[in-house]
């Protein structure tokens, strides 16, 4: 049955795939976003009748903006760790109270289900262990700090009537409308297509859970459709037993995937001490949720986009960390030089 769903973030890497899935579903989107990325990632969306969209903060979002919808999907927000140190009370205020807030404001509005997008960055330093979902977090950067502070607060929301549940993101991969290239697989391919390098760095030997960008929207659908006495006030890491890697085998296999010669360099710099080896046997086993898309296929479909020059591997849109410190500069440089209102 078609669901009126709230994408919030629908303008970003995951969010654009991930409205398109539910679209081909036959599902009715509302894509919430400050769209920092612009309007490309959703313009193939725009005059369908089933989508439509409202740009807005998600910390000013209303009850209102959200009344009449089966579910709200939250994925906006400052979405990487060094893009969440540019200014870590903004981080706190859009990844923690921003979060808190759609949720609520879910729960008013009466919409029965929420879903977050979390992140297994909140396991942060282990030994190399197993993680599942009730091990210990020690998060250690500020983006995967305000995950746990946004999973808690959201947490208490959750009642028969409203159903909140956590979705423990592995590092997703593969292609989107708001390419991103500053994720391991798609940069270690950026990398191998345009200079025939690979560079290896925080060690190589720390473990990453990986999962393509199709399968989180599945996964995100799937949660969906299952039901609430599973997923309420319950968190699931979304990825595969199969995809849980060290990064300098990430490289081997980005290596190995392609059709030219590839250098593999291991950079000599500080250890990463984010490494975490995640299981992923509560989604498998609770909802039998399986990832279609391996590494390999997430290569390919890079590497003929960029040969087919579909997308740019130089769009400075790529970088999260480098596009929004553009627009923070740019900010105060217009802000400046603005007289009453007006550049020109
Ligand atoms: N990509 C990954 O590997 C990964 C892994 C784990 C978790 N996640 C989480 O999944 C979600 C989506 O990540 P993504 O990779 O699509 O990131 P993204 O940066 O491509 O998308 C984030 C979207 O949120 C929007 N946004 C940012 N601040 C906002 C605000 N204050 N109000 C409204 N909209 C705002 C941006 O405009 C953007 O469209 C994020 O919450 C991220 O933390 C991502």
């Amino acid at each position: 049955m078609s669901k009126e769903i709230v994408v919030t973030g629908g303008g970003g890497y995951i969010g654009s795939v991930l409205s398109n899935h539910l679209l081909k579903q036959g599902h009715k989107i509302k894509c919430i976003d400050r769209f920092y990325f612009g309007f490309e990632p959703i313009q193939e969306f725009l005059g369908n009748e089933s989508y439509q969209y409202l740009q807005k903060d998600i910390r000013s979002v209303k009850e209102e903006d959200l009344t009449g919808a089966d579910i709200v999907m939250d994925l906006a927000g400052i979405s990487n760790d060094p893009a969440s140190d540019l200014n870590p009370s903004l981080t706190r205020k859009i990844n923690h109270k921003g979060t808190v807030n759609i949720a609520k404001m879910a729960k008013v509005a009466g919409v029965p289900r929420y879903i977050m997008a979390s992140s297994c960055s909140i396991y942060g330093a282990s030994d190399g262990a197993k993680l599942f979902e009730d091990s210990d977090q020690k998060p250690v950067s500020l983006y995967a700090k305000s995950k746990v502070a946004a999973e808690k607060d959201v947490l208490a929301l959750g009642d028969d009537d409203f159903c909140v549940t956590f979705l423990r993101l592995a590092t997703v991969f593969g292609l989107s409308n708001r390419m991103r290239f500053d994720l391991i697989v798609n940069i270690m391919s950026m990398y191998a297509i345009t200079k025939g390098r690979i560079l290896i760095t925080g060690g190589g030997k720390q473990w990453r859970p990986l999962i393509h960008v199709q399968d989180v929207a599945r996964a995100f659908n799937l949660i969906m459709e299952s039901e609430t006495k599973i997923v309420n006030q319950n968190a699931f890491n979304i990825g595969s037993n199969n995809q849980n890697f060290q990064v300098a085998t990430v490289g081997r296999i980005v290596q190995q995937t392609l059709p030219m010669p590839i250098e593999v360099e291991v950079v000599p710099d500080d250890v990463d001490k984010r490494n975490y080896n995640v299981s992923f046997d509560k989604v498998q086993n609770s909802l039998g949720f399986k990832t279609k898309y391996n590494i390999e296929f997430g290569v390919n479909e890079i590497f003929s986009a960029i040969t087919n020059g579909l997308i740019d591997p130089q769009d400075h849109k790529t970088v999260t960390v480098k596009y929004y410190s553009q627009l923070i500069h740019m900010d105060k440089l217009l802000s400046q030089i603005k007289l009453r209102g007006r550049l020109f």
